[in-house]
């Protein structure tokens, strides 16, 4: 395609940590001990826990913004602490806070932004900052001053600049977390479609999010209590009650209801009549 962002994942494996340990100045415990674990280019890997587990402290370790204690951090073989700039080339991040990302008077310009950074032509930047901007909803906002925005529509402008930018990696810090109810939807679709095609790394307190996750990494007091898969972890009660998780409604349903794992309301009425079906021709 052409005056797409150049590709180089030289390394195959995206990201790697090991024991990677961090501690905030002054604080008592570390916010990260010892975590490892290795992410292929192309995999989409949910990360949850309680508050406090240490997520976003591990997305700060991934784009540079903190450097470790102890441990290492890689991104296609590039340490963000010392190689920032060839880092943020390749990793998007959206922040908890989308206050903290945006940083231009306009929406079009912080839209615009990684995409200046990257030299991209001016025409081409204009449609593509145009088409993120409709992709999260927000045509008509081009001209609006972020700080006059409501929080879910920053989190929307903060993730129309990644969909403009189309990163090799994707870090998403709760990315739903202020949006509406369609705008989750919304969103999440957008995720998925990225999902498809990079890396992406997606924090979330709600497991619904990642049915169709590869892997979900388990954070707890900086520690990782699991590298699992979704289908493995809402299985495991012991493995949700630990670490302060509850499987969604659906699945929950289900499994009270002794039928097989199923994601959605329709999934589930579908089950249901299998099983009483079957039941009934017995
Ligand atoms: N800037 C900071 N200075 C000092 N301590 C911090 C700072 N940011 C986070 N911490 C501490 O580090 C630990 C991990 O915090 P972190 O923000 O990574 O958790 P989290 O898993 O993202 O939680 P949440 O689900 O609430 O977003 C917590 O104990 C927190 O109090
Ligand atoms: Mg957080």
């Amino acid at each position: 395609m052409s005056g797409s962002v150049p590709r180089t994942l030289a390394d195959p494996t995206t990201i790697l940590c090991e024991n990677l340990t961090y501690s905030y100045p002054g604080a008592a415990e570390p916010a990260l001990s010892e975590v490892s674990f290795e992410i292929p280019a192309g995999e989409y890997v949910g990360v949850v826990g309680p508050n406090g587990g240490g997520k976003s402290t591990l997305v700060r370790l991934l784009n540079g913004l903190l450097a470790a204690d102890s441990g290492s951090v890689r991104i296609t073989g590039l340490d963000p602490a010392t190689e920032p700039f060839e880092v943020r080339r390749l990793v998007g991040v959206l922040f908890q806070n989308p206050d903290n990302g945006l940083v231009a008077p306009f929406v079009e310009d912080d839209v615009a932004f990684g995409l200046e950074n990257l030299g991209v032509k001016r025409a081409e930047m204009r449609a593509r900052v145009l088409e993120a901007i409709a992709a999260v909803g927000l045509a008509g906002y081009e001209r609006r001053e972020p700080h006059t925005l409501s929080g879910g529509e920053k989190q929307r402008v903060a993730l129309a600049g990644l969909l403009a930018v189309r990163p090799e990696v994707l870090l998403l810090d709760e990315p739903t977390a202020m949006l509406d109810a369609e705008g989750r939807r919304e969103v999440l679709g957008r995720v998925r479609e990225l999902a498809g095609s990079r890396t992406v790394l997606h924090v979330t307190h709600h497991l619904e999010e990642l049915f169709d996750a590869d892997r979900i990494l388990v954070l707890n007091g900086g520690r990782l209590a699991a590298d699992t898969t979704p289908v493995e972890l809402f299985s495991d009660a012991d493995l949700l009650r630990e670490n302060r998780l509850v499987l969604p409604t659906v699945p929950r349903l289900a499994a009270e209801l002794g039928l097989p794992f199923c994601r959605t309301p329709e999934e589930l009425a579908a089950a249901a009549r299998r099983s009483r079906d079957g039941v009934e021709a017995r």
